[in-house]
């Protein structure tokens, strides 16, 4: 099994290329199910849950092929006979239940393994069913999966999407693309507002759907016959950029960030320029980052978009280890989401989870350890750690951070730091 093996120290310097969106191009890969015609896909990031989503597409009958070397990828539906995502995916990768709506819309059928939960808690499809219902599709419980049916298709209607943490990021999209076909419209409140969101509507009207409101709370879709093909660009992975920002500032160095969109990114910036990262938006979609060594503690607490984003808690909080002075990190989407907390502790850091919320208290230095991955977000969180600690940090089970972040190693060592990846 691969692991990282970092030797801290190395202060970052040049310019580093953001990828696609992962958590934009997963629901729009799945939404290609509801195309007739070929799509094309640009700045499709290379990675495993990428993966993951083209082996269940091709399961469901939709032919995938890629342009060696580039983000471009085509799409097409062949046979629409297959209607079952099966658990052994499913489990793999919770994105995988975003062909749920686009099956329903399409085939009047669909059997979605429920997917269980995973190292951030369990992740629960609740919302996502009852949008489904609420469009009019019968639903079953069946061994694990849910099985729904709308033979005589789907029917428009105004529902209120959000359960006890907000609204749903995959259940708006599952209702966007179920909606698109249906007759009449549908009305979406307590909708989304994530840009990977804002990405799926504008694609699902590049192929001919009328969605209008992706952005904001509310989102109206009005039914239409027929989605074809359509040939679009994925937006930059705003995770990805924050990662890299937080890199810059551990390390203390400097890095020029291409192809990131700033705008999505407000709620990171503020939170970084509290701490004393400087961060300075270049023209097309460029900024520069750079910090210096004193860090100002910082409070954080995670919130839907456009709030300070859940999947960037991990990596702040291993910039906060070296404040000067106690911060405190609430996560408010998925309370358990602290598996990178003992991992940071047995490196140096001092921080101590009071439920929903870790104080944690600045010290001088991280060393370096030998630690463990245990989910995408607490890996690069560890990453980051092992980027800035004495000594030589080992992380093991790298897997999991193959699933969000194309060639993470490349881009590093392209910026000096010393990371290799190795067989244990
Ligand atoms: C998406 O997950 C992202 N994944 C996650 O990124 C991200 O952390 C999350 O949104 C929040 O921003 C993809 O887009 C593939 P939610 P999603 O439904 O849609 C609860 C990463 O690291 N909930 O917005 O599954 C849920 O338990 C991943 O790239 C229900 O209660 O998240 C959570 O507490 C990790 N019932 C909250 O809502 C439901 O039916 C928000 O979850 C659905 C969700």
């Amino acid at each position: 099994m691969d692991y990282f093996r970092i030797e801290g120290g190395t202060r970052l310097r040049g310019s580093v290329r953001i990828s696609g969106a992962k958590n934009a191009a997963l629901p729009i890969m799945a939404a290609c199910i509801l195309c007739q015609g070929e799509v094309i896909l640009r700045d499709v990031p290379d990675l495993a849950d990428i993966r993951l989503m083209v082996k269940l597409l091709e399961r469901l009958g939709v032919k995938v092929w890629r342009e060696d070397g580039t983000g471009e990828m085509h799409l097409m539906v062949q046979d629409e006979t297959n209607t079952h995502a099966e658990y052994e995916l499913v489990r793999q990768m919770r994105g995988s239940v975003c062909v749920m709506g686009p099956l329903l819309a399409k085939r009047g059928l669909c059997r979605v393994s429920m997917p269980g939960g995973c190292a951030i808690g369990d992740r629960p499809i609740d919302l996502h069913v009852m949008g489904m219902a609420a469009l009019g599709g019968r639903v079953e419980l069946l061994g694990g999966d849910i099985l729904i049916k709308a033979e005589h298709g789907l029917k428009g209607t105004e529902m209120f999407l959000a359960g006890p943490f907000g609204s749903t990021v995959l259940g708006t999209a599952n209702v966007m693309m179920a909606a698109v076909l249906a007759q009449g419209t549908t009305v979406i409140e307590s909708a989304a507002c994530e840009p990977e969101v804002v990405d799926l509507g504008n694609f699902l009207n590049a192929c001919g759907a009328k969605v209008t409101g992706q952005g904001t709370h509310r989102i109206i879709i009005e039914g239409v016959e027929e989605l074809h093909g359509c040939d679009y660009q994925i937006i930059p992975d705003r995770i990805e950029t924050g990662t890299f920002m937080l890199a810059a500032a551990i390390s203390n160095g400097e890095i020029e960030i291409q192809n990131c969109d700033m705008n999505d990114m407000l709620a990171v910036v503020d939170r970084l320029r509290r701490t004393g990262v400087n961060i300075e938006k270049g023209d097309d979609r460029t900024a520069v980052v750079s910090s210096s060594r004193r860090l100002e503690p910082t409070p954080i607490v995670t919130l839907p978009y456009p709030g300070f984003p859940t999947d960037l808690q991990a990596q702040m909080m291993a910039l906060l280890c070296l404040a000067d002075g106690n911060s405190m990190v609430t996560e408010r989407i998925f309370p358990d989401r602290f598996m990178h907390v003992g991992e940071l502790n047995r490196m140096g850091a001092r921080l101590h989870r009071e439920g929903p919320t870790v104080i944690v208290e600045g010290v001088k230095r991280l060393v370096g350890a030998p630690v463990m991955a245990s989910d995408l977000r607490a890996s690069a969180a560890l990453v980051l750690a092992g980027l800035v600690a004495e000594g030589v940090t080992a992380i093991s089970r790298v897997y999991h951070i193959d699933r969000g972040y194309e060639q993470i190693e490349a881009k590093l060592s392209a910026l000096g730091a010393k990371i290799q990846r190795l067989q244990e």
